[in-house]
């Protein structure tokens, strides 16, 4: 009898140690890419240093992981073209070509924006402000000329980034007050021009938010009372652990998509260091001044935090799957809590753990909570 039991006590051994392995590999050999693979791309921002393989860790990553990219600065007009003349084309191509390589739907990331612009843009060769039509000009050329070089390679261009301010008017930027309302219409139209397969979308921060969600609504309107083509809006999704309300997110994602916008979550991480409250956007312009008590966490993210992080991630994901017919993608902005703009934005110097995987490329509880929390609204 004794000999019996002791048999099926290895019996039952060797069976849990299987499924506890078959439990690990299966959670280290799934990726988010496969997880929503029915619901929405998954996308990432892509820097210098994953393209040109600096860090060599990050390309096998990004393949598994991802089916889509953004450049996260490649293409913004001061990268691409610097000066009246030049374009440089280099590190934007290359990161397009491992996409492609890849399989991963690429998007543009930006056309016309006020900032990371340089002032020659809106100036003539004596640095007077440009006329309305020289400015359209200038516009018009670096539109056709960007969209045209990645013709049939980027599949989505954010033709306008950022055009509405935090009250719902279009925000006082140079494009406004040289070019007047029509500046976003235009680039729209010339976006099309220069590729006319290619989505095309409004791109902004805090634009779930009743304000500036109406101000983008109004946007969308016009230029669909216009003719003009536009298929989505992208809400950036720079969000924090206590906003945006998640009643918010729902219902602005249910007015976009009543006007027929595809929405997709452009730039997503989730900050979870102390926020001076003014800064509670996106503006790139904003700086605060460091304190150390703004800075609490830099050995390590405390249990409790990490929870609040887990948890935020997956109500989020839940109110982003209930929408999976509107939503059709999310990308993070940066590949993982090393590489991400939120250690030196609002305030330079922090240490913070906004994404799903940490510094050494391992996923985090939240990963994993979103990888269930998918399986479970199958
Ligand atoms: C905005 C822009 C992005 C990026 C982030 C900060 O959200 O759209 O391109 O600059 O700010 O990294």
């Amino acid at each position: 009898m004794k000999k019996r039991s002791n048999l099926f006590t290895q019996k039952i051994a060797a069976l849990t140690a299987l499924l506890i392995a078959a439990v690990a590999c299966s959670s280290s050999d799934t990726s988010l890419k496969d997880a929503f693979a029915e619901d929405f791309l998954i996308g990432t921002a892509m820097n210098e240093p994953q393209v040109h393989g600096t860090d060599p860790e990050a390309q096998p990553f990004i393949i598994k992981q991802f089916n889509s990219l953004t450049a996260e600065n490649a293409m913004k007009w001061e990268r691409i073209h610097p000066d009246p003349n030049r374009y440089h084309f280099a590190l934007a191509d290359s990161i397009v070509a491992f996409g492609q390589q890849n399989d991963m739907f690429i998007v543009g990331h930006c056309l016309i924006w006020h900032s990371q612009t340089p002032d020659w843009v809106f100036q003539d060769s004596l640095g007077n402000p440009l006329t309305r039509e020289a400015l359209l000009e200038r516009m018009k050329d670096h539109i056709l000329t960007v969209a045209g070089h990645y013709k049939g390679k980027v599949k989505g261009w954010d033709v306008v980034n950022e055009a509405v301010d935090e009250d719902g008017s279009l925000r006082k930027s140079k494009w406004l007050s040289i070019i007047g309302e029509d500046y976003i219409q235009k680039a729209f139209e010339y976006a099309y021009e220069a590729d006319p397969e290619a989505e095309l979308y409004y791109n902004d921060y805090n634009n779930e938010l009743p304000q500036k969600l109406a101000g983008v609504e109004a946007l969308v309107k016009n230029l669909q009372q216009k003719g003009v083509k536009i298929d989505g809006v992208g809400i950036q999704g720079h969000w924090h652990l206590d906003s945006p309300d998640l009643k918010v997110l729902d219902e602005s994602i249910t007015a976009y998509a009543s006007l027929g916008m595809k929405v997709m979550i452009t730039e997503m991480e989730v900050n979870v260091l102390p926020t001076p409250p003014e800064v509670y956007g996106a503006d790139i312009s904003q700086q605060a001044a460091y304190l150390e008590k703004l800075n609490p966490y830099p050995g390590g993210l405390p249990d409790s935090v990490q929870k609040q992080l887990t948890k935020r991630y997956a109500d989020l994901f839940g109110v982003l799957l209930k929408h999976r017919n509107t939503v059709t993608r999310v990308t993070f902005w940066g590949v993982h809590d090393g590489y991400s703009w939120k250690n030196d934005w609002p305030i330079i110097g922090r240490t913070n753990y906004p994404l799903l995987f940490d510094r050494s490329y391992q996923p985090k509880p939240a990963y994993f909570a979103l990888i269930r929390e998918a399986k479970r609204q199958k």
